[in-house]
């Protein structure tokens, strides 16, 4: 088995759009707190991240709005990185794939596998769009997922169930460009035999052996990661093309491959080495030091990403030779919004940085709730309702409560100065080998990657002080003036503030503001771990600090609630399903001819008694002035019709509506949206003109 050093990596976002709280709870922020635990366990670790600014999802969007792919990744890439940036997640180096030096290391990554016949050349035929003369892949195409039915998964992957598809798998394909149904047409790409690879990733997944060498331990996999690589693995791995006829990206580093560029997901991983090379460069390091030996490599990512970071990259790595292989690939299921899946189409989404921006002060409260309901082993859901009742019910009444009565009675009963302890009850003993035994809890949980526990047990630590509280009750046994009474409420009160100096150390990695602001009610520096779980922490006689403490956790209001929903519901943007009807079966020329159309025009209107859609009309038809009875009142007031030039069909038979006999019918065009518009002509087309 290997060491504790770890290079961790949270997937690279595509710099195609904001982050929205989705990605911070199933990737970001649980790599955060990983990686704060690491730092402050003191163990070595590398924490590297940055933009993916190649593929179908940053054209497509370019396309969509109307500028450069490169204009779009600068404009999200800098959006992205001040997020992260604001929100404290601490990666050693933000960057992005679209640098020269990621380009460099994944053309050299590409010729190296090359060289070493990683690959296979193979022409075969491809989706093609004949509109666009523009060969189909990934998010150009879309179709049903042969494995879960949904409609709209893409040519490389279904985001719904997960699993890597080639476009030819897709049911009913259909080109994300023009709408059309694609040609097949030849094309020459550098393919990964994958099925080659069959049997060592059977052994590696399953049992964590790399050629019968212990790696990692396949328990501390997630079962979805386990699952959903088996079940690719059983059904059979095929060839995988690894370039694609694109001018955006990486390009093939091979003569005569003019117009070809490295396929998203092998140059995007490929990032992870060229950020770390890129942080070494700064920091005079080696990057191979994190990339080799008995390092462990840690993939946080969201379960769209499974296939690509367990099995894909691991071929990759492996081929390469010298690599590591990931120790574990924690990745999420999906959150959730307001019953709602997250959709940037339709806006339904809290953005991040705009959350920042509203939200100032609830950074630490933000990542409390999104950590509580974290979707580790299924899809969650967050909603405001639970983000207030979190607040307000677990950190409030819980570590705000204790911490404040805690700092409040020493200010009260000893000038802010630590008492000291005297003779310790059964009581206290007990709440000592409580206290002793969180240190280990929190980071064996974190080592299982179990982050969400982790939080809930660093909390418990209030609930002791809070419970302890409760139980002595020291404002109560303060009244009486006996020396040992007053003895007991001394060591009531160290105690109290002895867990308080713990909760700034097991808060820092989940809430890191909050545990600083502890520390500075306590006037305490930061504190090493090996403290955590002492009850020896605050020297006696220590002066806290002697400034009424400011609030730690502020309740958030009702009004806060209705407040975001509202702003939630109010930004969505209605997506109209255009219904087009099919064309209507065949009339011959003499039918059509059957009906007499005509200009009219109307020279009174009023409503129907009792019935909202009817309109009454006198129509100057060029012939006669009849009556019509039309169903447009719901659009039009009388008023607004009287003298319009309609179009007329004139030898509808008579029948009767609403007992007013109507003479013909004003023909209508309505958009998808229901609206209804009369077909007008133009100027001196007037009444009786013939149309045909
Ligand atoms: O799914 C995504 O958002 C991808 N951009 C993740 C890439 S992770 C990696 F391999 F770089
Ligand atoms: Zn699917």
């Amino acid at each position: 088995m290997k060491d504790n050093r770890f290079t961790v990596t949270a997937a690279l976002p595509y710099a195609n759009g904001p982050l929205h709280l989705g990605h911070v709870a199933g990737v970001y922020l649980p790599a955060d707190i990983f990686v704060r635990f690491k730092r402050m366990i003191k163990e070595d670790v590398l924490f590297v991240c940055g933009s993916d600014e190649h593929g179908a999802a940053i054209t497509l969007r370019a396309k969509k709005e109307g500028i450069t792919p490169q204009e779009i990744v600068d404009k999200y890439h800098n959006i992205i990185k001040q997020a992260f940036s604001d929100f404290d997640i601490t990666f050693d180096i933000y960057s992005r794939t679209s640098n020269e030096i990621h380009h460099k290391t994944a053309q050299d990554y590409f010729t190296t596998l090359n060289d070493k016949k990683s690959f296979i050349q193979k022409t075969t035929e491809q989706y093609y769009d004949a509109e666009f003369n523009q060969f189909l892949a990934d998010r150009y195409i879309t179709g049903q997922c042969p494995n879960c039915a949904n409609e709209n998964a893409y040519g490389d992957q279904c985001e719904k169930c997960g699993s890597a598809l080639s476009p030819t798998d897709l049911i009913n394909p259909i080109s994300t460009l023009s709408g059309n149904t694609p040609v097949l047409k030849e094309t020459t790409h550098w393919f990964l035999p994958m099925e080659k690879h069959e049997d060592w990733l059977r052994e590696w997944i399953k049992e964590g052996k790399l050629d019968g060498v212990q790696q990692h331990d396949p328990k501390l996999w997630r079962n979805q990661v386990n699952g959903q690589c088996m079940s690719w693995i059983d059904g059979g791995l095929h060839p995988r093309a690894m370039t694609r006829d694109l001018d955006w990206g990486v390009k093939v580093p091979v003569e005569g491959a003019d117009g070809k560029v490295l396929y998203v997901w092998l140059d995007a991983p490929i990032g992870y080495i060229s950020m770390t090379k890129e942080w070494a460069q700064q920091q005079n390091k080696n990057w191979e030091d994190y990339w080799t030996g008995d390092r462990k490599l840690v993939h946080f990512i969201g379960k769209d990403n499974i296939v690509f970071h367990a099995i894909i990259f691991p071929i990759l790595l492996k081929e390469h030779g010298g690599l590591v292989l990931p120790d574990n690939v924690p990745a999420y299921e999906f959150l959730n919004l307001e019953g709602n899946k997250f959709s940037t189409s339709k806006n339904w989404a809290v953005w991040l940085h705009e959350f920042i921006a509203d939200h100032p002060t609830k950074i630490d409260e933000l990542k409390y709730v999104l950590t509580a309901i974290a979707p580790e082993s299924k899809d969650a859901e967050f909603t405001w309702k639970e983000f207030q009742d979190r607040i307000n019910n677990e950190l409030a009444d819980i570590v705000g409560n204790f911490v404040n009565r805690a700092v409040i009675l020493t200010h009260k009963y000893y000038d802010a100065n630590v008492p000291a302890k005297g003779k310790l009850t059964e009581l206290d003993e007990d709440v000592l080998k409580q206290l002793a035994d969180f240190p280990q809890r929190i980071a064996d949980l974190i080592s299982k990657y179990k982050i969400r526990e982790a939080q809930a047990e660093a909390i418990n630590v209030a609930r002791l002080g809070n419970k302890y509280l409760a139980e002595t009750e020291p404002w109560k046994i303060s009244k009486d003036q006996s020396e040992e009474a007053q003895d007991r409420v001394r060591t009531i009160m160290n105690f109290a503030l002895q867990i308080t100096a713990n909760l700034t150390l097991v808060l820092a990695p989940f809430l890191p503001k909050k545990a600083q602001l502890i520390r500075d009610f306590l006037n305490i520096e930061e504190l090493d771990w090996s403290l955590a779980g002492t009850a020896t922490i605050l020297e006696d006689n220590h002066k806290i600090n002697p400034e009424k403490p400011s609030i730690l956790i502020e309740k958030i209001e009702d009004e806060f609630v209705t407040k975001e929903v509202e702003k939630l519901k109010a930004s969505v943007k209605e997506i109209v399903e255009v219904k087009t009807d099919p064309q209507k079966e065949l009339v011959s020329f003499d039918d059509f001819t059957k009906m007499d159309i005509r200009v009219g025009e109307i020279l009174t209107a009023e409503k129907v008694k009792k019935a909202d859609k009817l309109l009454k009309l006198t129509v100057d038809t060029g012939l006669d002035k009849r009556t019509i009875v039309s169903g447009i009142a719901e659009h039009f007031t009388p008023e607004e019709v009287i003298g319009k030039r309609v179009s007329v069909l004139l030898n509808l038979a008579p029948r009767k509506i609403r007992g007013v006999e109507s003479q013909g019918m004003i023909l209508m065009a309505e958009n998808t949206e229901g609206k209804l518009s009369f077909v007008e002509p133009a100027e001196g087309f007037n009444a009786g003109s013939e149309i045909r």
